[in-house]
């Protein structure tokens, strides 16, 4: 259902919006895809603001989105608004609806924001928790070795990674679960889908003690979510899951996991931007983050 607002009219999106939502997070230089958008439009919902531009022609000026993960709390996503229309309230409208949606469900909202959302959300309520960095490498160097090639022909060194395999999933629930706060195999699923060579797993002692995930972007694979035990199941699954990837990857580095940016440094990644987890309604973000090396990206979680 659509409302009117002074200068603009708040719409629910849908798949129909695919192509205008692409252009929004492209103003931004955001990494999202359509495969993204659709996805998070399946998990969730969406709102937009559809307003006039210079020409008179409508235009989607503004989006959010919600995707709840379990019962107690869903992400808040997408909080986007184009140049030409930014600090006419449409972002803090949008989210104000969003979170009006949240509240009757009794959901709490969690979400990662940039700088200049930061502003936004302190003034709606959210307080800071803890960050993560964007870090981005443009392409593959020469040499890096292949996880075949580290594990040497037919053996696995102890602690390696190997593919995710079907039966792996029980595993990676249990890990990803009790970190992230909710069950969110729909979308783990659809992200080993995105990117099979980049999905990844190190089991140890018969469970799973690691596993990584990445996906397909408008201009550079995303790397995330890797969950570990430990620093060098991590420092395993993400040099393994780059040997598997040639052209330009981001991830987002957790940063109490910042003792393994000499790896990062040393694939020739360069720190991009920062993010704070943020939360309304609830003491704290759901969970425990402390297994969490990357996050599966700031419109995820
Ligand atoms: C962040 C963003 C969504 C804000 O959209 P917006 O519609 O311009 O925001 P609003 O007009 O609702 O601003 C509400 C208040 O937030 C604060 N605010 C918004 N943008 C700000 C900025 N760039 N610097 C400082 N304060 C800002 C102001 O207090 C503002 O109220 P005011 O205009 O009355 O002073 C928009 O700038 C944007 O799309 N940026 C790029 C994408 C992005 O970073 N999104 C956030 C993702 S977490």
């Amino acid at each position: 259902m659509a409302s009117t607002e002074a200068r603009g009219q708040l719409v629910e999106l849908g798949p129909a919006d695919l192509p205008e939502a692409l252009a929004l997070s492209l103003s931004a230089a955001w990494n999202q895809n359509e495969a993204d958008w659709r996805t998070m439009l399946a998990l969730g919902r969406g709102w937009g603001m559809r307003a006039a531009g210079a020409d008179g022609r409508q235009t989607l000026a503004a989006s959010t989105l919600v995707i709840p993960y379990g019962e107690a709390f869903a992400w808040v996503s997408m909080v986007l608004v184009l140049p030409a229309f930014r600090r006419r309230g449409y972002a803090s409208l949008l989210l104000r609806h969003a979170l009006a949606a949240l509240r009757a469900q009794g959901r709490a909202a969690v979400l990662d924001a940039t700088p200049a959302g930061y502003a936004v959300y302190l003034q709606e309520g959210f307080a800071p928790h803890w960050g993560f960095r964007r870090h981005r490498r443009e392409a593959a160097r020469g040499g890096e070795t292949s996880p075949a090639g580290r594990a040497g022909a037919g053996t696995a060194a102890p602690g390696a990674s190997r593919p995710l395999a079907e039966s792996d999933w029980p595993g990676v629930l249990a890990l990803d679960c009790p970190a992230f706060g909710a069950d969110r195999e729909a979308l783990l699923r659809s992200l080993a889908q995105r990117l099979p060579q980049a999905a990844r797993v190190v089991e140890r002692d018969g469970r799973i003690a690691g596993f990584v995930l990445g996906r397909d972007g408008r201009e550079a694979a995303q790397l995330g979510p890797l969950l570990a035990d430990d620093p060098a199941v991590a420092s395993n699954l993400l040099a393994d899951a780059l040997a598997a990837i040639e052209g330009p990857v981001c991830l987002d580095l957790a940063e109490r996991h910042d003792a393994l940016l000499p790896l990062l440094q040393s694939h020739g990644f360069v720190f991009q931007r920062p993010f704070t987890r943020m939360v309304l309604g609830a003491p704290t973000p759901p969970g425990d983050p402390s297994r969490i090396v990357l996050v599966a990206g700031p419109e995820l979680g």
